[in-house]
C-alpha cells in the first residue's frame, strides 16, 4: 500500500499541496481529476518520487521493487529515431529480458505495424502510443499518468485502455490525470477530486463499475 499523509508542497510561497491525506491499494486504478492548476500533475510527481514534499509522509512501503513507470504528458520521445530503436534502446537501459510482455504489449497497442517509421513521421495518436510503450516497457508493478489520452483518436485510445485494463487486471497499481469521462469510465476504480490543492472527495467507483457490468450481461441475455 502507499501512504499519503498530510502531503503538503510550496514553491516561491505558492501552496501547490495543501494537506493531502489518502491511500493506495495495491490493483486499484484512481483518476485525479480537478480543473486545470488544482495540482494534479504536483501530486502525481510526488507519488512517482519524482519530486519530495516540503512537510508530510509519503511512503511506497514493500509496494514494489522495481522502478515505477511515469508517463509524462509532453512527449518524451526521439524525432530521428524509429520506434524500433527506441524500443531497443529503453529495452537495454531497463534491462528487460521479457520479449512475450514487449510483444503482447507491441500487438496491443498496434505498434509492431509501423516499427520501422521514425517518430517525425508519426500522427500525435501513434506517438502517444509509442510514448505509452517505452514507460511500460520494463513491465513497473505502478504505473502513473498524466494526461496520457491527450489527443488520442478513439481506436487508439481504444488500444491504450485494453492494454492499461489488462494490466490492471493482473494486478499493476495505475494512477491517472484524465478530462476524459470515457477513460475514467473503462479505467477508473477510484475517483479523487483536487482543488486548490486538496483532495475534495475521494469516491470507490468499483461497485458502481461492477452493477454497470452486471447490467450490461443482463441486457445482454
Ligand atoms: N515549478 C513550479 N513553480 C511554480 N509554480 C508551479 C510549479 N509547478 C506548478 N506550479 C503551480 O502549481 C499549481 C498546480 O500545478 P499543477 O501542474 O500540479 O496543476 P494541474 O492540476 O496538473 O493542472 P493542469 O490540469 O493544467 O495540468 C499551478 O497554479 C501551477 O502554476
Ligand atoms: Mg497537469
Amino acid at each position: 500500500m502507499l501512504q499519503l499523509n498530510n502531503i503538503t508542497y510550496k514553491k516561491k510561497n505558492k501552496m501547490i499541496l495543501n494537506g493531502i491525506s489518502a491511500e493506495v491499494k495495491q490493483g486499484d486504478s484512481i483518476c485525479l481529476f480537478g480543473p486545470n492548476g488544482a495540482g494534479k500533475s504536483t501530486l502525481l510527481k510526488v507519488m512517482a518520487g519524482l519530486i519530495e514534499p516540503n512537510k508530510g509522509v509519503y511512503k511506497q512501503g514493500n509496494f514494489t521493487s522495481k522502478p515505477v513507470g511515469y508517463i509524462p504528458q509532453q512527449l518524451a520521445l526521439f524525432p530521428n529515431m524509429t520506434v524500433k530503436d527506441h524500443l531497443s534502446f529503453y529495452k537495454k537501459m531497463t534491462k528487460q529480458k521479457d520479449r512475450e510482455f514487449i510483444e503482447a504489449m507491441l500487438n496491443a497497442l498496434s505498434l509492431n505495424e509501423i516499427k520501422k517509421k521514425k517518430v517525425e513521421e508519426l500522427s500525435g495518436g501513434m506517438a502517444r502510443k509509442l510514448n505509452l510503450a517505452v514507460g511500460l516497457i520494463h513491465k513497473p508493478d505502478i504505473i502513473f499518468l498524466d494526461e496520457a489520452f491527450v489527443g488520442v483518436d478513439l481506436a487508439a485510445k481504444h488500444d491504450m485502455l485494453r492494454w492499461l485494463s489488462l494490466l490492471n487486471e493482473d494486478g499493476v497499481t495505475i494512477v491517472f490525470i484524465t478530462h476524459d469521462w470515457h477513460v475514467i469510465h473503462h479505467l477508473a476504480k477510484t475517483l479523487w477530486v483536487l482543488e486548490d490543492g486538496q483532495m475534495l472527495i475521494n469516491f470507490r467507483l468499483n461497485s458502481y463499475r461492477k452493477k454497470l457490468r452486471s447490467t450490461s450481461s443482463l441486457t445482454a441475455h
